[in-house]
């Protein structure tokens, strides 16, 4: 079973590092402008787009597995919300140029060819618009095989450095790009990734019978209990 069909069948909320605890962060310390118009992509069950819609702003969503929009859909109901979400693929946006002031992404570019799908967020966004992006990366060259055996695991076509970061966001029609994180795998972020219980997490039927899905798990945390040292995240705040 692969990494993200996993995720979709245990119906995780905030599947990236730091978890909702670091959702809350950017928003408490980057607030959004009223009425500003708001894409999530690779919304995965949807916990990010809920929470911002609830407290008032217009979030569309997309993300391109369908289990993963049927829960967050199943989420927004759940909380008597009304939210778009689409299927969509970040490296083709289905949307006309300059449509958002912000874009959200939350360990989703990884997953793809970054050169396409930030060039898609760029395009997007209108001028002087904003990318939040929270993914993982390289923190200092690991031996290739193990990167090898790590981007398999996970579906990463590449997983880059800060550098290579940087030069991707400026080549993709950013002006400008820091990284308002820098956080290594430390047991404070393991903590801090299970600190606000999902109660909306809602998990397919029979899914912790599946030792297909137990596998990955395991696998999962070994992956990265093994690389934690070759491993960080960063939150990326690009503007266009
Ligand atoms: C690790 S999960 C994170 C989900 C969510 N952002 C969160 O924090 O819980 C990655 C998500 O990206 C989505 N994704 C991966 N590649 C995608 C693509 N090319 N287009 C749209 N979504 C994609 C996956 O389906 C999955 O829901």
């Amino acid at each position: 079973m692969n990494y993200i069909n996993m995720l979709s069948k245990l119906g995780m909320g905030s599947a990236h590092p730091g978890g909702f605890e670091a959702t809350l962060r950017l928003f408490r310390n980057e607030p959004i402008a009223p009425n500003s118009r708001i894409l999530e992509v690779g919304c995965g069950t949807g916990r990010t787009a809920c929470y911002l819609t609830e407290i008032g702003y217009n979030v569309t969503a997309i993300d391109l597995h369908e289990n993963m929009l049927k829960k967050a859909q199943v989420r927004a109901e759940a909380m008597g919300l009304n939210i778009n979400f689409l299927k969509a693929d970040v490296c083709a946006l289905p949307f006309e140029d300059e449509q958002f002031d912000l874009v959200i992404a939350e360990s989703v570019t990884v997953f793809t060819n970054a050169s396409e799908s930030l060039s898609e967020y760029c395009r997007v966004l209108a001028k002087g618009g904003t990318l939040y992006d929270r993914e993982l990366l390289l923190d200092k060259p690991m031996p290739s095989d193990h990167k090898k055996e790590l981007e398999n695991f996970f579906g990463i076509p590449r997983l880059m450095d800060r550098e290579e970061w940087h030069t991707r966001l400026i080549e993709s029609g950013f002006s400008h790009e820091e990284a308002l994180e820098y956080n290594h795998f430390t047991d404070q972020m393991k903590q801090e990734q299970t600190r606000h219980v999902d109660t909306l997490e809602r998990r397919d039927e029979g899914a912790l019978l599946d030792m297909n899905l137990w596998e990955t798990l395991f696998q999962h945390d070994k992956m990265i209990l093994n690389n934690a040292d070759f491993l960080a995240s960063a939150l990326f705040k690009a503007i266009k």
